[in-house]
Order: structure tokens, then sequence, then C-alpha cells
């Protein structure tokens, strides 16, 4: 059994322990901005695969505790590194430091890639050389008061890049935070799901491929694990073809999106061609104040309205913050969702507060809030 970590949104663990257990993976443990879990390789293929949440996967190969750079070198060279990479393969690597006597996190990494390619030097002559942008074999150090984990990174580019938003709007939801966030709303699929402010499509497309219970790694042009050297080209693909096999054709309930820009609903409705659901995603221009549900059951409706860095703002943003309050008393029955990471404005809504989630997107503190409609 081979020990992991899946990284994702801090606030977040919680949901992606659940999606590791589902795999099903082994012994997975929360930590502080991931989840630790164990199998074999194939639960590693799985999880970079099927995780909603995750942001990458790592391989742990060295913990050590490193009070110097020095430490840190020779750490770093006395594992074989000929067991995961040859001369002819690129590497990076990628470190943070958090509360340790180690504090540049660059000149640690460098010390790192110094230690992997001093010793195929001293070995055969020949050395890996860095590839900053698109490595073969990414590792990953974090050294967390004094004591280093080194890992190989199995996913390379971060799994929330799913492979289908080419274009980029303002402000849009990283889409494993957006996954997360319907996740955490418990919302069933078989009742309508909307996004009153949508922006790119982030999430009713996340929905969609959950209610189809799509693979999120299938549109991704790679993972890094296909450069190592134990690579299993045969078994990945019939793990993409089960995937394929399993996702279903169609939506059990209606999934949609507005926005009360044109140009910004026909990056939506591009992007969501390209995650192959733009058959299934419907998609308007429409101000959230005329936003009313058709004859449907009550379903779940999650919005990602403008948090407002910018000064002289306020006044707008309290009315539009107060429009939802409105539109949500309009809809009986429903789960209505904000995620924000304007406090102050989540008050302004002005209906009661039925649960309050804490997550971060980039270094904002945000909340996730349900309110009740029924005021
Ligand atoms: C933070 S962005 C949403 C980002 C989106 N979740 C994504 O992943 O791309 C907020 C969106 O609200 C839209 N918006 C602002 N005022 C609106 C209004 N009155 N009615 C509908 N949409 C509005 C903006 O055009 C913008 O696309």
């Amino acid at each position: 059994m081979i020990r992991y970590f899946a990284t994702c949104v801090r606030g977040m663990e919680e949901v992606l322990a659940q999606e590791l257990r589902a795999l099903p993976a082994h012994e997975v443990q929360i930590g502080r901005g991931g989840v630790s879990f164990c199998g074999d390789r194939s639960i590693m293929y799985q999880a970079n695969l099927w995780l909603r949440t995750a942001i990458r996967v790592l391989r742990p190969v060295l913990t050590a505790p490193v009070h110097s750079p020095d430490e840190l070198y020779d750490a770093a060279r006395s594992l074989d590194w000929s067991r995961y990479l040859t001369p002819d393969h690129t590497l990076a690597v990628d470190a943070n430091v958090r509360d340790s006597v180690i504090t540049h996190s660059q000149y640690a990494a460098r010390r790192v890639k110094d230690a992997i390619c001093d010793q195929f030097l001293a070995k055969v002559g020949r050395r890996p050389s860095v590839d900053a942008r698109r490595p073969m074999v990414p590792l990953n150090l974090h050294i967390h008061q004094n004591v280093a984990v080194l890992s190989l990174d199995s996913s390379g580019e971060s799994l929330h890049k799913r492979g289908y938003r080419p274009v980029l709007t303002k402000a849009p939801l990283n889409e494993a935070l957006a996954a997360g966030l319907i996740l955490l709303s418990r919302w069933d699929s078989q009742t309508p799901f909307v996004d009153p402010m949508c922006g790119s499509g982030t999430l009713p497309i996340e929905a969609s491929w959950i209610a189809l219970d799509r693979a999120p790694g299938l549109t991704r042009q790679g993972f890094a694990f296909q450069s190592w050297l134990d690579f299993d080209i045969a078994f990945w693909t019939e793990l993409r073809e089960q995937a394929r096999r399993r996702m279903a054709r169609s939506l059990p309930a209606g999934v949609s999106g507005s926005d009360i820009r044109r140009d910004v609903v026909d990056f939506a409705t591009k992007n969501a061609r390209a995650a192959g659901v733009g058959h299934l995603v419907q998609w308007s221009v429409r101000d959230v104040a005329a936003f009313h549900a058709s004859d449907s059951p009550p379903g779940t409706l999650i919005v990602n309205p403008p948090f407002g860095e910018r000064l002289g703002q306020e006044a707008d943003l309290r009315r539009l913050y107060g429009t939802l309050g409105q539109l949500f008393r309009r809809l009986p029955g429903w789960r209505c969702w904000v995620f924000t990471g304007n406090g102050e404005m989540a008050r302004t809504v002005r209906l009661p507060v039925r649960e309050r989630i804490h997550l971060f997107h980039g270094a904002i503190r945000c909340q996730f809030l349900r309110f009740d409609p029924s005021g």
C-alpha cells in the first residue's frame, strides 16, 4: 500500500475525504489543506480522474527533519532517485515553507534539484534537465516546523484545470471550489439547479458533470504520472473507458445559468460546449432581479455575486445583495446558497442564515451561506 496526499482549498477537506472514501481509498485522514489516503497505484490514477475537489495528488517519497539548506540537500540526496526518473526526464521542484529555520522556498527548491542532479551526475555522468513550465516529473517540497516532506506530484497541472474553460471572465470560480460548493449544498441531482449570476458558467457546468456522473479528469490533456517510469498505459486506458461508459447521456432535472451580461453568457455557452454539455445546460441573459423559477419542483440555487474589492461600489453591491434576499423570498422550498468573500454584504440579504461554512478562495476568506427563504 502506498500513502498519498490530495490537496484542496482550505475548508473543503471533509468533502474531499468523502470523495476519497467513495473511490474507495483506504485510511482516509483529514489534514490541513488536504487529505491523506492509502491504496495501490490504481487508486492514485482514480483519484486524479475522479476527484472533483482535489487540487493535486501527491505521493510523498521522503520525510526528514531539516534545519539548514545543507541538511535538506543531504536528505534529498539520500534517496535513490533512479527509482523515479532518468536523465532523460525533465523535472521541477515547487516549494512552500512555513514556520521553519529555512525561510527561502525558492532556495530550498534549488537545493533539492541540485541534490537530484548531482546524484545522477555522480552515478551516470548525465542529469535530468529542468523544465519549470511543463516538467515530466514535478516535485513538491513542503517544509513545516522544520520537517520536510518531498513528494512526487502525480497531477502536474492543477486538477481544477479541467480543460473546458479556455475563455476567462473576471473573477471566475476555481472549478474544484465550484464542485465542492455543489457537493456541500447536498444538491441531489434530481431537482433543478440554477445560478442566476453565472459568469463563465463554472457552477452549472460542474453541476451537470456531477449529475451525469462524468469524471472531471476525462477532458484534461494529461497528468504527470503518465511520464512516470511505472506508468501502466493499458490500465489507465481501461479506467478512462470505464469512466466513459459510466457517464449518463441526459440530465434528470434542469441545470441552468443566467447573467446580466450577454458577452459573459456567450463565454459560458462556449465553455459548456467545450465541457460536452452545451446541449444539456440552459443559458440566458437576465438581471437577477427578473429571475423566476419555471414551473418546476423546488431545487437548489447557488450564486457567487461580486464581492466588491474596489471602493465606491458599496451602494450598488448593497442593492444587489438586497435583491438576492427578495428573490429568495419568492422561492419557497428552494435551497438558496450564496458564496461570498464579503460578510458585510451577506448581512444585507436580510434573511436568517441556516448554514455557514468558512472557505478560502485564493487568499480571500469566504463564506458559503444557506439562507432560509421563508424568512
Ligand atoms: C463573481 S462573478 C461570478 C463568477 C462565476 N461564478 C464564474 O465562475 O465565472 C459575478 C457575476 O455576476 C454578474 N452580475 C452582476 N450584477 C448582476 C445582476 N444584476 N444580474 C445578474 N448578474 C449580475 C456579473 O456579470 C458577473 O458575471
